[in-house]
């Protein structure tokens, strides 16, 4: 007879971070490859059939999700430390499973280049997510105006080069808002389309521009990339390059965060500083200095203040601090007021922040953040990428230990974060509860 109570249960351990706060921290962090630019320049593999050599991609589990997409297509891919080269010069599919395009969004950067050397491509659509329904209406109408024909059935965006030679045109396209990922599948298809094509209110973050850099590398002629209008001259072919992918942005702000939040000196390396001016501007407001030295930026924090603060298009507030810069105000002497501009459900992170003591009100998609004197240590789940950097940093502000889950949206976007941690004096454990 079996008894039902020493039966294994059927439930994986699920792994998580125990962040033990209080702890100052010290000394100098590395900054890894940006993984939005990481992400899209590796589509940019499937421009040519020679091979790309990348060069400081970081250690993420959406870039092994993008080499399995890009597998699948027939693109072979080899890392070697912080290198990966990828060569598409056995693309025989132009249609990317649906499974692994609905795990990993930035796949669907893959339907521009598709397009663009094999004339057709079939991308299953990839979906809204927790932070918001994340349309791809620009993607499609750029690309339409490029010359595809573009359907969509059964959730899949099918898109076709009608004609002899199945290649896109060249042609001007005003995007209705500065999408990040419309700018780039646009770019991509145009790089290998006849003529020319102007991209209007496009999206001007740094990322835009790094792809630019790629595809010049490749041979390609793109000019204004970083500014509101593009322009991209298609070439028959490119070829391959060899490049290296900018600092995270991104990471380079959760760390300085977390300088700020445990009120200590550290300094952050490699930062490009203009990818960083809204970040540290508010950093600053809110009672820290910031030193760059060429190479990189110390921050030292003592008394923290509140700060309002908007999220917008880059040069703006990047949304993907939101959350982080929350957990600091959480701290902060006074009231500030944040309001995420961008993504319509992206205030997730404020109910587990309150399960730590944070005093936070929401009304729609403001939170008027009271700081509070000292945050506690609870079990919270980080709901999507960026909310889980915010409770690693809530957790070393904590008082005793912060519990924190969701790490399979950590591990996507920040590579190794414990250990940069640790290394400079945090005390965070990963394990298996
Ligand atoms: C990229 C980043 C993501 C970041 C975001 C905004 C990558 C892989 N991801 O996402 O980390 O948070 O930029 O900086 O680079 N929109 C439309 N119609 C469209 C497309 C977008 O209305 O056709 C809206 C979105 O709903 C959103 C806003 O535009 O409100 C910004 O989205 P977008 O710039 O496209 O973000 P992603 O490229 O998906």
């Amino acid at each position: 007879m079996t008894n039902l109570l020493s039966t294994p249960t059927t439930s994986a351990l699920i792994p998580q971070l125990d962040v033990r706060g209080g702890r100052r921290l010290e000394g100098e962090v590395k900054v890894s490859g940006a993984k939005n630019s990481a992400l899209v320049l590796m589509a940019a593999s499937l421009l040519t059939e020679d091979r790309l050599r990348l060069r400081n991609m970081p250690g993420l589990s959406d870039i092994n999700g993008m080499a399995e997409i890009l597998g699948a297509l027939g693109v072979r891919s080899e890392r070697s430390g912080d290198s990966l080269e990828l060569q598409a010069s056995g693309l025989s599919q132009s249609s990317p499973p649906y499974d692994l395009v609905n795990s990993l969004r930035a796949s669907f950067f893959c339907i521009g280049p598709l397009l663009a050397r094999l004339g057709v491509a079939r991308v299953p659509l990839p979906g809204g997510c927790k932070i918001g329904a994340r349309p791809v209406v620009e993607h499609v109408k750029g690309l339409k105006a490029l010359g595809a024909q573009v359907s969509i059935e059964h959730g899949v965006v099918s898109a076709v080069v009608p004609g002899r030679g199945h290649r896109l045109t060249g042609g001007r396209i005003h995007l209705d808002c500065p999408s990040v990922g419309a700018t780039e599948t646009l770019m991509m298809a145009a790089a290998l389309a006849d003529g020319e094509t102007i991209i209007d209110n496009a999206a001007q973050e740094p990322e835009v521009a790094d792809l630019a850099g790629l595809l010049i590398a490749m041979g390609g002629k793109v000019r204004g990339a970083g500014t509101p209008t593009i322009t991209i001259v298609g070439m028959p072919r490119l070829h391959g390059a060899d490049y290296q992918v900018i600092p995270d942005r991104i990471e380079a702000g959760t760390l300085l965060l977390a300088a700020a939040i445990t009120r200590s000196t550290l300094r952050v390396a490699p930062v490009i500083p203009e990818h960083l001016g809204a970040v540290i501007s508010k950093l600053e407001e809110a009672g820290c200095r910031i030193v760059p030295d060429g190479v990189g930026l110390t921050i030292s924090a003592e008394t923290i203040r509140a700060v309002d603060l908007r999220t917008q298009p880059f040069p703006g507030f990047p949304t993907d601090l939101q959350a982080p810069f929350m957990s600091l105000l959480a701290t902060a002497s006074g009231t500030s007021v944040i309001t995420e501009a961008i993504f319509e459900n992206r205030l997730q992170h404020v109910a587990e922040l309150q399960r730590m003591g944070a005093a936070i009100r929401t009304q729609g998609n403001t939170a008027f953040v009271e700081g509070v004197s000292q945050l506690s240590g609870a079990p919270v789940t980080g709901s999507d990428l960026r909310a889980a950097a915010a409770m690693v940093l809530a957790g070393l502000a904590a008082d005793g230990t912060t519990q924190v889950q969701g790490l399979q949206h950590l591990d996507r976007g920040y590579d190794n974060l414990e250990g940069k941690l640790n290394a400079v004096g945090a005390s965070i454990v990963r394990r298996h509860a």
